[in-house]
């Protein structure tokens, strides 16, 4: 498609059909995890249209601007730039979110914790959060969502961040419920604030790992959403050491980390004061993946 050159035949139109076998394979040379896939949600964004409906025009030609389009995407993907950032959103938890590369892209992961809010929410009329390093918003926007009683003070250091947490509340009308906050951690927090649960995804990447993960990850997503610091837990100690004076009696604290550092990060709340009932959730692949534990 990138060449005409290369093309099998002139005269063979540019169809739905043949432009995904196309592109599958060429992501495919470039070791895309997810050729196929990658391939047809694209092309749907380029023809504005939903993924299965590529199926119905099948052997539809491409009009020379649609071809034009999809060969920007498909070279950005090529070198490895996120599908969520190329079409600009990823669903998580059935919602659509707006994304770019200030943001990290909500994983599945994440719905561990916030099912586990939305359980320990269930018998609140009314609620209390705070989220530090609401990225997009996929949790604080998710909990709103499900449980209509909950309001949410949102935290990140990144204002570019919040700007797009903010449009996310605003698409899903939670915005009313939600209040942003731009600093580290609690610091931007009113000193006297006490809620129901404290939650966070912090960057939990052991620095030198970094360098190690998919291209995907390590040359588009940002730094800031994933360097934790030596062993990843950086942010996550802090968070465990200040998160009781901002805890209601039996509050719940939530802090999503990865198998390799959740046990270190629980033998290190075990060594403070102030939490009981201290729990490690398992995620839907079954590995160690949220942190829980309730202020005394
Ligand atoms: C792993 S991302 C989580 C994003 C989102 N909550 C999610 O689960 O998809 C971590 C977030 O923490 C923010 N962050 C990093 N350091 C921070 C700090 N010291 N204080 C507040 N937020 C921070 C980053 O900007 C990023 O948005």
């Amino acid at each position: 498609m990138s060449s005409e050159s290369s093309a099998p035949a002139a005269a063979e139109p540019w169809t739905v059909r043949r432009i995904l076998t196309w592109t599958t394979q060429h992501f495919t040379e470039r070791g895309c995890d997810t050729p196929r896939l990658d391939a047809e949600i694209l092309l749907a964004h380029v023809l504005n249209c939903p993924r299965i409906q590529l199926y119905v025009q099948y052997e539809r030609p491409l009009t020379e601007e649609e071809r034009t389009r999809l060969r920007g995407f498909v070279r950005r993907r090529a070198e490895h730039e996120p599908v969520a950032y190329l079409v600009g959103k990823r669903e998580f938890f059935g919602l659509d979110f707006r994304v770019t590369s200030d943001v990290l892209i909500p994983r599945p992961d994440t719905e561990t914790l916030v099912l586990a809010l939305l359980d320990y929410l269930k018998d609140f009329p009314a609620a209390e959060a705070i989220e530090l390093g609401v990225g997009s918003g996929a949790i604080s926007v998710t909990a709103a969502v499900h449980q209509s009683g909950l309001s949410v003070n949102a935290v990140d250091i990144s204002s570019q961040a919040l700007g797009i947490a903010k449009e996310n509340a605003r698409r899903h009308q939670v915005e009313s419920r939600i209040h942003f906050y731009e600093g580290d951690l609690f610091a931007s927090l009113p000193e006297d604030l006490r809620v129901d649960a404290v939650v966070s995804n912090p960057p939990y990447v052991q620095t030198a790992e970094l360098d190690q993960l998919d291209a995907d990850v390590k040359d588009h997503e940002p730094r800031l959403a994933l360097d934790g610091g030596a062993d990843g837990l950086d942010l996550a100690r802090r968070i465990i050491i200040d998160a009781p004076c901002f805890l209601k009696p039996n509050g719940l604290l939530l802090l999503e980390l990865g198998p390799d550092n959740i046990q270190s990060a629980a033998t290190f709340l075990k060594s403070q004061t102030g939490f009981q009932k201290i729990h490690i959730l398992k995620d839907a692949a079954g590995r160690e993946r949220v942190l829980s534990a309730r202020c005394v």
